[in-house]
């Protein structure tokens, strides 16, 4: 986290709360993890890999920061549950809840097995619909709460080999809009954050052609992200996680307390050209 994104927001900001991050321990969450907890939250890092939490928690703690883990695959309703079960056992509350698992990789419709569609599908928009259902009691019983959803851009204009994740994604636009109407009335505000490209590792394991597929030979997933920002990208660069941590932490914050069900694009003037 730059110093300029520190100073932004005010120190304690996020003094006595607890963000439950999905995908919490690399990429993008990680980077959310590290703004929040900066800023005074409790983060709880939630993953499938215990291979992933751990390095993480421990980086944190490293820090100085309050931080802690549980595992599950948010395509599970029940173990989304026993997850919202623990962390309110450990920590009496959860604040903020930031949906952002998502599983993602390039591949052509035609072939497209029914198993990966269905990943997709699960990890995307089952994921960050049973993890919001779970905690909307836990930020009821506590008057309110913020939750934040991670959508992407390329479903506004179509985006060919990822058919199942911008139907995954329009569908988590639909649900952030039809949420924040439901659970206005208890105080939970929904909002969606669109990302432009960000160079995760994760992001360039979804965009590097499998071993043996015609293409491995000539793609170089570095030069191409390179080509696209110069190209495509008007503010000139890539995003980094911090970029959309600060949106987080926006939203999450009193600055967004009139703000919900909104889709907010944070991708360098990206999806405009
Ligand atoms: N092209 C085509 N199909 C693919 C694929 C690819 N690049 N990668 C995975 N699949 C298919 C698998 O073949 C499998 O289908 P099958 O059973 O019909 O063979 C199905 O998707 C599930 O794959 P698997 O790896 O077993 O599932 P998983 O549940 O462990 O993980 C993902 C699913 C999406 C998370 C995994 O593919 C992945 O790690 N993706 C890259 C990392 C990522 O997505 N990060 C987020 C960046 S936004």
């Amino acid at each position: 986290m730059t110093t300029a994104a520190r100073a932004v927001f005010a120190p304690g900001l996020f003094d006595g709360q607890v963000a439950l991050i999905t995908g919490g321990a690399t990429g993008i969450g990680f980077g959310i993890a590290e703004l929040l907890s900066q800023l005074g939250a409790h983060v709880v890092l939630a993953s499938r890999k215990p291979e992933h939490l751990e390095p993480a928690v421990a980086d944190l703690l490293a820090r100085g920061r309050s931080a802690s883990s549980v595992q599950v695959d948010v395509r599970d309703p029940e173990r989304v549950k026993a997850m919202v079960a623990q962390v309110v056992d450990e920590h009496s509350r959860i604040d903020i809840l930031m949906n952002n698992a998502a599983g993602n990789f390039y591949a052509p419709s035609a072939s497209l097995s029914p198993n990966a569609w269905k990943s997709v599908i699960e990890i995307d928009l089952y994921g960050t619909f049973f993890c919001s259902q779970a905690v909307l009691p836990v930020m009821k019983a506590q008057g309110g709460g913020r939750i934040i959803s991670t959508s992407m851009t390329l479903h506004y204009r179509g985006w060919p080999m990822m058919a199942h994740a911008t139907a995954a994604k329009a569908g988590v636009d639909a649900l952030t809009k039809t949420l924040a109407l439901e659970w206005a009335e208890h105080g939970v505000r929904i909002n969606a954050i669109a990302p432009g490209p960000i160079p995760t590792e994760g992001v360039r394991k979804a965009f590097t052609p499998p071993p043996g597929s015609a293409a491995t030979d000539v793609f170089d997933v570095e030069q191409a992200m390179d080509d696209h920002a110069r190209k495509t990208i008007p503010l000139g660069r890539m995003g980094t996680p911090a970029d959309i941590a600060q949106m987080v932490a926006f939203l999450a914050s009193p600055a967004g307390d009139w703000i919900t069900g909104g889709i907010f694009v944070v991708d360098g003037g990206e999806w405009l050209k």
